[in-house]
């Protein structure tokens, strides 16, 4: 764990010290009131390098060590912090006994490093990730992705935040620094060693792993000093079947910013919001409003759902998360913006094809279209940047199924049950589909083709056989044989020996510059207006990730050797 590396929002720097080193003392606040529960810890943040995946215990619970599973040793997982255009590497070490492959949920990554579970890491390998940061800024998330594993490693810890920057977000006057807070949430069940158990029953894996012990952040018992200021929360769902209905304790109303693809358009004002797994919310929550010495808390509304319930904790029950103790002094010289973003809305009419995955169960196994996830077949392909109407139809099960999509962001064009959820809100990758509910997404793929995955994020429908891949690939496509093609595009990607460049038809020749991450010209060529495309030989080209620019268009091209 490198202290130096954490950040603490409150207490003294000696009760942080003593928190670090398992000791969770009680804090005492200004008013020196003896203050209950645990200073809520904020992840360590890193941009990528080294990531050494192990075996490590932490302090969850004062006097006690935990066995958890480790990102570099910590606990909770460090967040990856990037700005858009960067380009993200990791070297990753699987220290563990079994196979590891960790996804980069949300991100829009070259197939081959999406962290499909084909790619797993044995024990004692490693693995080079590497690809650019496409993404616009929003709150991602990754965790371990491993064949049938998924759900008992993201549980005993490998799941973390993965944040990006960009200048659209970083010119609104929104919260930073201290004041813009990652809320990593999760539940766990542990035993009387303070132990975490992970030990499905079949009713467990029917309904979905969930635990009594609500963690922030692998805080227990959390709380967080807050200053009479607006403050950002980001807020990720990595339980692995709970699902929360966040609220605030005295009903007030919050604002949310974004969804699981960045900023919203405007801000919408909420008094609740469910937040299925691997959803996130970003929010932001006015603090000037409440007395100096009082608390406000972050809980979860009961909600129903139709599976047996859990008895320490049913899913659905209500629940506190977090209790804001408004106590500290700092202001952080923000607003809430009128406007925060421009989304461009996809339309039904364009859509061309429509999709139907039917969520269902055999006995042991989930299933979409009756078909349990099998590692090499491929259920459907998807032309390469085409929109097309996805259904999730939960008709057939009474429990509730958040299914995501790799490779895209889509949007929510509606459901079954009516009214849309205040987190169906912008750029989704995950959506709540409740029992007996069907809805439609409308998703399109288009910066990559390769195979990716659909499936259900409660993780243990995921790890038994609610999982699909497709194929995105540009034969068949639409654009394919159209001779207005609209947009730069280069396939295979990532390419390995060859590139085909395919250009915007236009009236006079063109200069093709291709340049590397550094900016650095690795070949120019121009073209007549009539040539389409292009072949490419990228064999002599190191392995990376380049620039295809034509007039003002970018396309990116990875290629791995
Ligand atoms: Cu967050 Cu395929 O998963
Ligand atoms: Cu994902
Ligand atoms: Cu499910």
């Amino acid at each position: 764990m490198r202290l130096s590396r954490r950040r603490f929002l409150t207490g003294s720097a000696v009760a942080a010290l003593a928190v670090a080193a398992g000791k969770k003392l009680p804090l005492k606040n200004k008013h020196s009131a003896l203050v209950s529960g645990n200073p809520l810890l904020i992840p360590s943040e890193i941009s990528g390098g080294n990531l050494t995946i192990a075996t490590a215990t932490a302090q969850i619970f004062s006097g006690s060590n935990t066995n958890i599973l480790s990102i570099n040793g910590s606990y909770p997982a460090p967040t990856i912090r990037i700005k858009k255009s960067q380009t993200f590497s990791a070297h990753i070490l699987n220290n563990l006994a079994d196979d590891l492959v960790l996804h980069w949920h949300g991100q829009h990554v070259p197939a081959v490093m999406d962290g499909h579970p084909k790619y797993a890491i044995k024990s004692g390998q490693s693995a080079d990730i590497t690809f650019p940061v496409i993404n616009r800024a929003g709150t991602y998330f990754y965790h371990s992705h491993t064949d049938m594993m998924t759900a008992e490693q993201v549980y005993r810890g490998l799941a973390g935040m993965f944040i990006v920057d960009d200048d659209e977000d970083g010119a609104l006057p929104l919260p930073r620094g201290m004041f813009d807070v990652p809320l990593v949430l999760s539940d766990k069940r542990f035993d009387t060693n303070k132990q975490i158990v992970y030990s499905p029953t079949m009713t467990d894996l029917m309904n979905g792993y969930v635990g009594e012990t609500i963690l922030v952040n692998g805080t227990s018992d959390p709380f967080l000093s807050v200053a009479s200021t607006l403050y950002r929360f980001r807020i990720l769902n990595a339980s692995n079947a709970r699902i929360y209905q966040i609220a605030l304790s005295d009903n007030s109303s919050f604002m949310i910013i974004g969804s699981d693809g960045g900023l919203l358009e405007t801000p919408l004002s909420a008094t609740s919001c469910f937040l299925s797994p691997a959803e996130r919310v970003d929010v932001l929550i006015d603090f000037s409003k409440y007395q100096t010495g009082s608390s406000l808390t972050l809980k979860s509304l009961p909600f129903s759902v139709d599976v047996t319930p859990y008895t320490p904790l049913p899913q659905g029950a209500a629940f506190d998360i977090l209790r804001f103790d408004i106590n500290a002094t700092g202001n952080s010289h923000s607003q809430i913006p009128a406007a925060l973003s421009s989304i461009i809305k996809y339309s039904r009419a364009d859509a061309v094809n429509t999709l139907q995955f039917v969520l269902g169960t055999d006995g042991m196994n989930h299933t979409i279209n009756s078909l349990k996830f099998q590692m090499d077949r491929i259920d459907n392909t998807i032309p390469f940047n085409t929109l097309e109407v996805w259904t999730f139809d939960n008709t057939q099960t009474t429990n509730i199924h958040p299914m995501h999509v790799h490779g895209t962001q889509f949007q929510v064009a509606s459901r079954s049950f009516g009214d849309l959820l205040s987190s169906d809100s912008g750029w989704k990758d995950t959506v709540m589909v409740r029992g007996g509910e069907a809805m439609d997404v409308l998703v399109k793929f288009a910066d990559y083709e390769g195979i990716y995955l659909v499936h259900c994020h409660n993780l243990e429908h995921e790890d038994h056989g609610m999982m699909s891949n497709f194929l995105v690939s540009k034969t068949n496509s639409v654009d394919q044989d159209s001779s207005t093609l609209a947009e730069l595009s280069v396939s295979p990607n990532p390419a390995n020996d060859h590139a085909n460049i395919r250009i915007p038809k236009a009236d006079s020749s063109r200069t093709v510059t291709i340049t590397d991450i550094h900016g650095k010209k690795i070949k120019q060529f121009s073209v007549a207006g009539d040539v389409l495309s292009v072949n490419v030989s990228v064999r002599s080209f190191p392995s990376g990730e380049y620039f295809i620019r034509v007039d003002g268009e970018t396309v990116t091209m990875q290629v791995i050797h």
